[in-house]
């Protein structure tokens, strides 16, 4: 079947198989940001953004992205992306870096769409990510440090 997506702001025309996953896709055509962990929907290091939200790409067949917008951790590029991905890096919050994609891009979803998160809401945006190195509280400071300098955010 054909299908056309707009990954990282660029129209792609595909012929792909119908059970073929965008996850598979997405490696294929070399976004290396995204990771194939479990393969089962559980880990969170294949998330993309599906028209601004956070889903993991293993679960999704790349029928359901047929005219929709995705959107990979290298094409996040905005003031809040590199804000993330400079406070991680001076908090101390990537060991491996191996989930460090799917996590920005679940950080990246909720502040677009929670700018003002309470740490329980971090831990719940954060709940579909597993990191094996880090223990999760570098991240969540992080996520509150950008946050709290998000433009329009007074904390
Ligand atoms: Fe997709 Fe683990 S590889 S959630
Ligand atoms: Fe290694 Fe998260 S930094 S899995």
């Amino acid at each position: 079947m054909k299908i056309t997506t707009y990954i990282n702001d660029e129209r792609k025309d595909f012929q792909v198989e119908p059970g073929e996953v965008l996850l598979d896709l997405l490696r294929r055509e070399g976004y290396t940001s995204v990771k194939e962990g479990c393969k089962t929907g559980d880990c969170g290091a294949c998330m993309v953004l599906v028209n601004g939200r956070a889903m993991t790409s293993c679960t999704l067949f790349v029928s359901q992205v047929d005219g929709k917008k995705v959107r990979t951790s290298e094409g996040l590029h905005d003031e809040l992306a590199e804000n993330l991905r400079k406070e991680f890096v001076e908090v101390g919050a990537i060991q491996c870096g191996f989930c460090i994609p799917g996590v920005l891009v679940s950080s990246y979803s909720l502040l677009t769409h929670n700018p003002d998160p309470t740490e329980e809401e971090i831990k719940a945006a954060l709940d579909g990510n597993l990191c094996r190195c880090t223990g999760y509280v570098k991240q969540i400071e992080a996520i509150k440090n950008v946050a709290r300098d998000f433009e329009g955010v007074s904390k």
